[in-house]
């Protein structure tokens, strides 16, 4: 006899566990099937993101932080350090104990929600009167029906054609979190979000850092003046960033790699390292879900088709996160999921894909939330911009990091604000005012008239607010 649900979710990374939670605190009796595995091949729920993502990630950034302030920043503040080195296994050790405690988490977060959680390869197997059955295989083998069905698939790093990933020499964002030993020579294909967090993470410790991207302007989502500034600080620390580039073939051998690549002024180039990351991007994942059972319908990328409210093609069955369309990011998949979860229960969950912020965690960090101006130029928006640098706010200058400015775009004929745009210290935390600011369709005049604590990094938003209308106070 199979179990019976009112919703079964499939994935539990940050799409899957936060729409089987508020489903179940919405009242339904909930299923949540995941088959990652830790080391010793125990659950290890969190998906993409709290196993090679977002959390060990943003570990790494913080260890490999602290080893180039002690290096380059500590002697400034008078504070005398000698002899630092950097203990590679221990490192990526703390990094495993913070994933572990995110898993753990969210294994607790199941039993206190009470959603049933079984471990393992969800599928389809067929469409029945009280919807679908899923066949569990794996650690758990189950048959399952669920009234609904969220799937939470999420995504898998793309390959380049004919260069596996063997994460050995050839690393995917898996391999690239555990690099037993800093690298002489680390190439990076790819100067997108991943490629950029990896590539600080190993030029901070100490490798020679290439990254080879083929766009021929750097970060071209991104605001155009931030995204310079940004090249310019990432080239002094070091990066060496080549744009434009063609990749051409790879080779690679047990103690390296040698990939060759055309330069934008069409010269052919050789890049030996001893690593490569290939960070060009993810493809949605929906391997293993024999959507064809059901007849689920898949675009052309392989992401399941979903209407603006992630309803697939099949009813009672919705998609979240990454494997379906918008930015691949965690806390989009996050919303997602909770407002399919409330559509299920018949209210009206919402997500604003105009505000949702994008944070890129290097030193300055990148965050923006809104349109760019090249954005605003491209649809004919009359706007005005403020922009205000971290050299002339106080806080920046007492924490010795004044890389960056504040930029805010307004409508030129209401004031409201069309996008924020940051590169410098903290960008991550000062976007989130941004975000809420949009969301209430504040003005710029609205942010320049709150009474911003002093001093803190925040005064240069309301200062970049000052500035679209040409009278900051303090530049
Ligand atoms: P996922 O997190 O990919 O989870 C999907 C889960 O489903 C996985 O556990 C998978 O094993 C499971 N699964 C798949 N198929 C089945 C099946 N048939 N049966 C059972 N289980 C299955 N985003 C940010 O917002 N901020 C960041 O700082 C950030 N950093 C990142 C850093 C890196 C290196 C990478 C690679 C990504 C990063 N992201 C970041 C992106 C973020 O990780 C993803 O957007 C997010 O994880 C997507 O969530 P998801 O729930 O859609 O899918
Ligand atoms: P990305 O889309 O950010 O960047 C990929 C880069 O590779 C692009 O600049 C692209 O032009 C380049 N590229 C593609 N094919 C190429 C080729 N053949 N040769 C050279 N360059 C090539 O993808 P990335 O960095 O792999 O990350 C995937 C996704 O994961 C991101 O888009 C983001 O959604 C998510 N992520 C989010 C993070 C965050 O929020 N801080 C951190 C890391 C990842």
């Amino acid at each position: 006899m199979s179990q019976q649900f009112d919703v079964i979710v499939i994935g539990a990374g940050p799409g899957g566990y936060i729409a089987a939670i508020r489903a179940a605190q919405l009242g339904m009796r909930v299923a949540c099937v995941d088959e990652w595995k830790n080391s010793a091949g125990g659950p290890a729920p969190g998906g993409t993101c709290t196993n090679v993502g977002c959390i060990p990630s943003k570990a790494l950034l913080q260890s490999s932080e602290h080893f180039d302030q002690a290096n380059h920043h500590f002697a400034e503040h008078g504070i005398a350090v000698s002899d630092v080195r950097m203990d590679v296994a221990k490192m990526v050790a703390r990094k495993d104990s913070v994933v572990k405690q995110n898993n753990d988490g969210i294994l607790y977060l199941f039993k206190k929600n009470k959603i049933s959680f079984f471990h393992g390869r969800g599928a389809f197997v067929k469409a029945v009167d009280a919807g679908y059955e899923i066949k569990v295989s794996g650690a758990a083998e189950e048959t399952l029906v669920g009234k609904q069905v969220v799937l939470a698939t999420g995504s898998t790093a793309r390959a380049l054609p004919g260069t596996p990933f063997d994460e050995q020499v050839v690393l995917s964002n898996d391999g690239a979190l555990r690099i037993g030993a800093v690298p002489k020579k680390l190439a990076l294909i790819g100067s997108g979000v991943i490629g950029l967090e990896m590539g600080s993470v190993w030029r901070r410790l100490g490798a020679e850092v290439t990254i080879l991207e083929a766009l021929p302007e750097f970060l071209g989502a991104v605001d155009q003046q931030i995204a310079k500034e940004a090249h310019k600080a990432f080239v002094k620390q070091g990066l060496k960033i080549e744009l434009g580039v063609t990749v051409g073939a790879i080779k690679v051998a047990k103690k390296g790699v040698s990939v060759a690549w055309t330069n934008a002024k069409g010269e052919a180039q050789t890049l030996d390292a001893d690593k490569l990351i290939i960070s060009i991007g993810r493809v949605p994942n929906t391997v293993g879900l024999n959507a064809d059972a059901v007849g689920l319908k898949l675009d052309e990328r392989g992401a399941i088709v979903v209407d603006g409210d992630c309803r697939s093609n099949l009813p009672g069955v919705w998609a979240v996160g990454d494997v379906v369309r918008g930015p691949m990011l965690a806390h989009k998949a996050e919303e997602e999921g909770v407002a399919v979860a409330e559509r299920m229960a018949g209210q009206h969950g919402h997500v604003n894909f105009n505000t949702i912020p994008w944070v890129i965690y290097t030193n300055p960090e990148i965050a923006w939330v809104g349109q760019t101006e090249q954005q605003l130029k491209a649809a004919g928006r009359a706007y005005r911009a403020g922009t205000f640098p971290f050299l002339a706010n106080g806080r920046a200058r007492a924490l010795g990091d004044t890389t960056g400015m504040v930029k805010m775009l307004a409508d030129a004929a209401t004031d409201e604000i069309l996008g924020v745009h940051i590169v410098g210290p903290m960008a991550s935390e000062l976007i989130a005012e941004c975000v809420v600011a949009m969301e209430f369709r504040a003005s710029s005049e609205d942010i320049a008239r709150i009474c911003h604590a002093h001093p803190s990094l925040s005064e240069a938003t309301k200062e970049a607010a000052l500035a679209v209308d040409k009278r900051t106070l303090n530049f």
